[in-house]
């Protein structure tokens, strides 16, 4: 494990696994399937997530917004709910609704410790500085790298409270889900805390918008995906000859993005020693942003040892932050 110390002992990055990067090796399976497909994950290199940071900016992308109004709103229940506490955040970006957290603690006199897991150490060590710079009495233990590894790297802690905001969950599919509550279940103590982001199932009319904003951001963000792989593996992807698509799977209850072919059209990309056919209309699956239904996911978790403790929604009923108390597994499942 390496690990780096900021210079005045409140900062430790730990990086405890070298992730090897598999962009390659997903691209060149993903194009030559017939439903061509590539992961989420890969949106975010350092223009994506930029394009991310604008997103979360647009008046259509109402998730955001909403789910920062509800945790400065409810900030104090839920530390009241679960008292003195390290945060662990996963995927902690900029923290910057993590904030509201930590002033709480600070305003009721707690200890104030925060393990941030984000697979860019770049991102936390800036985010680190700013922290520590504002809270004088944090304590940062940040472990760069994806979740599954930081959660088997969790420090001891007396009790946690483990953020998944933003509806980040809404990006998983069903199996990776499983996946990472049982990875949870594994790595928590009975009587530690999980805070959960949704975004709850609504009408297209305020879904879809927030996927296919005006100033045309989100399309952006999907293309980037292409530049990325034009940048990084040597492709000769146009991306005016891809389109951008975003729609409701009612039936499914997500948000389905692809890069549709405008035209048939030969894409070579030079690193992979690969040329990828399309035909006028195909698509390449980049996102699923599952859109969720708070009973079916309190269901999802208990059998992983996790209780349903308390809920908060905004005025319009679009988005939930759920706090779960883990008590351990009682059927051997986790
Ligand atoms: C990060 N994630 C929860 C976003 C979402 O809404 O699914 C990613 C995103 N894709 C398009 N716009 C935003």
């Amino acid at each position: 494990m390496n690990s780096m110390h900021s210079s005045n002992g409140r900062v430790r990055i730990l990086v405890p696994f070298e992730i090897r990067s598999r962009f390659r090796e997903d691209v060149a399976t993903g194009l030559s399937r017939p439903q061509k497909s590539i992961a989420p994950k890969y949106f975010y290199d350092h223009a994506g997530s930029l394009l991310f940071e604008q997103i979360c900016q647009l008046p259509e992308y109402y998730l955001t917004r909403t789910e920062t109004t509800i945790l400065t709103e409810h900030a104090a229940d839920i530390i009241e709910a679960v008292g003195e506490c390290t945060i662990v955040e996963l995927g902690s970006g900029s923290s910057v609704k993590t904030r509201l957290l930590l002033t709480e603690c600070q305003r009721s006199g707690y200890q104030l410790r925060y393990v941030p897991i984000d697979i860019s150490e770049s991102m936390l060590r800036e985010t680190a500085a700013n922290l520590v710079a504002d809270y004088p009495l944090l304590q940062i233990e940040a472990l760069a790298t994806d979740y599954e590894n930081g959660l088997a790297a969790l420090p001891p802690a007396q009790r946690r409270l483990v953020l998944f905001l933003g509806s980040n969950l809404g990006n998983f599919t069903a199996s990776e889900q499983d996946q990472l509550f049982s990875s949870l279940a594994a790595s928590l103590q009975p009587g530690d805390y999980f805070l959960l982001g949704l975004d709850l199932r609504k009408s297209a009319t305020i879904l879809e918008p927030a996927y296919n904003d005006a100033a045309g951001v989100t399309a952006a963000f999907n293309r980037n995906l292409l530049q990325r792989i034009n940048r990084e593996l040597g492709a000769d992807f146009d991306l005016a000859a891809f389109a951008h698509l975003a729609f409701y799977n009612q039936k499914l209850g997500q948000i389905e993005m692809h890069l549709q072919s405008t035209g048939t059209q030969e894409v070579a990309i030079a690193d992979l020693d690969l040329r990828v056919p399309f035909q006028v209309g195909e698509t390449i699956h980049t996102e699923i942003s599952r859109k969720f239904d708070a009973a079916e996911t309190r269901a999802h978790l208990q059998p992983y040892g996790f209780q349903h403790r308390a809920r908060w929604t905004d005025a319009h009923g679009w988005f939930l932050v759920s706090l779960f108390q883990f008590i351990g597994v009682t059927n051997g499942q986790a």
